[in-house]
């Protein structure tokens, strides 16, 4: 027996999860700890063991894959983050609020590249984060509100460069009260229905007035404290990167879908993200290209997440591109008008 005082526990949570991953390892005691300090993590007594089992499964895991990433045989290496002690299959239902509602559908404009600009024309590299145009980097918790972060991020980027202020806008005004454009709150949405929104509504408030709280709540949206407008918005033409980089270039931040359903991107640490397992059709996540360049050899989306600083760098990631629409980050491209 190999904890008697926890048996109850064993009993009741760890039976499945020692049967299929075998014992918990002791010598990993002190970094569990850690971990469990690091991230303020409380878990119910009886639901440790299983956060353990899956914790060490996840550590192998990364360590194995930072070892061939060293070798050169990964372009990305993984972390052990705050999302370190979930599951594939819960973290995905339980972040990625990215859904596609067939009965509505909202169509914005489409983006058409000025005439005067030429591909050859485009700089190497853009970082709309040293342009000012980036809030810092937001956590939307245990919600499916990603949706609501991309919109907010891709409005706060054109409404800095029409007013020169950045403007944090708020997330929880989305969640709240675009039910209506076909949003479903923490279950789930689309910008371009959150863009739609923040059209018919005349505005969308501050992140200060109307504070995010990871939870459907009811509308409190306040006249008095809209922080940015919108009049209308654009898809780039869908499934294609060169548009999305003429877009980047050219407009600032764009809002994106992409596969964000994979091990790799839960744990993902640094260094430029390739998953060959990504679909370019089946997205499930709303995040927000800020940039893109060149690391070594790979090309590279620059992507600003919403879950918190420990994740990726810093909140950040560097996605391939130019890589057949990898996790199809050009497949639902948008972004508002000012
Ligand atoms: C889609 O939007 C309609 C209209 O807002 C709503 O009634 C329906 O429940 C939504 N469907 C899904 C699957 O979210
Ligand atoms: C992608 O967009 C570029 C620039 O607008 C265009 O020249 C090219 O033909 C497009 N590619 C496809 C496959 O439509």
């Amino acid at each position: 027996m190999l904890f008697p005082q926890m048996f109850s526990v064993f009993v009741l949570a760890g039976l499945v999860a020692l049967t299929v991953a075998g014992p918990i390892k002791l010598e990993l005691n002190n970094e569990w700890e850690l971990f469990k300090t690091t991230y303020n993590k409380n878990y119910l007594q009886e639901e440790e063991l299983l956060r353990r089992v899956i914790w060490e499964r996840n550590l192998q895991h990364v360590q194995q894959h930072n070892i061939e990433a060293d070798r050169g045989v990964h372009t990305f290496w993984l972390g052990m983050n705050e999302y370190a002690d979930m599951s594939s299959e819960e973290f995905v239902r339980s972040m990625n609020g990215y859904r596609v509602n067939a009965t509505k559908t909202f169509q914005c404009g489409k983006f058409m590249t000025p005439s005067h600009v030429k591909l050859s024309d485009l700089p190497t590299s853009v970082d709309w984060r040293n342009e000012g145009y980036v809030t810092g980097i937001k956590n939307q918790g245990q919600c499916g509100s990603c949706w609501a972060f991309s919109t907010t991020g891709s409005l706060e980027g054109q409404h800095f460069k029409k007013t020169g202020k950045l403007v944090s806008l708020s997330e929880q005004n989305l969640v709240d009260c675009s039910k209506k454009e076909g949003n479903d709150g923490c279950q789930g949405g689309l910008m371009n229905q959150a863009f739609d929104y923040v059209i018919q509504n005349k505005g969308i408030d501050t992140e200060e007035s109307y504070p995010y709280k990871a939870k459907d709540g009811v509308c409190k949206f306040k006249k008095a404290n809209i922080g940015a407008t919108e009049v209308s918005c654009m898809d780039v033409e869908h499934g294609n990167e060169t548009d999305l980089q003429l877009a980047v270039a050219t407009v600032g931040p764009i809002s994106v879908g992409i596969d964000a359903s994979h091990l790799s991107f839960q744990l993902y640490k640094s260094g430029v993200y390739f998953e060959s397992a990504c679909s370019s059709v089946n997205l499930d996540h709303g995040v927000l290209v800020v940039g893109y360049g060149i690391n070594g050899c790979d090309d590279y989306w620059l992507v600003k997440n919403s879950w918190g600083t420990s994740w990726g760098m810093q909140g950040y990631i560097m996605m391939a591109r130019s890589a057949s629409n990898m996790c199809g980050i050009a497949t639902q491209a948008s972004f508002p008008t000012v």
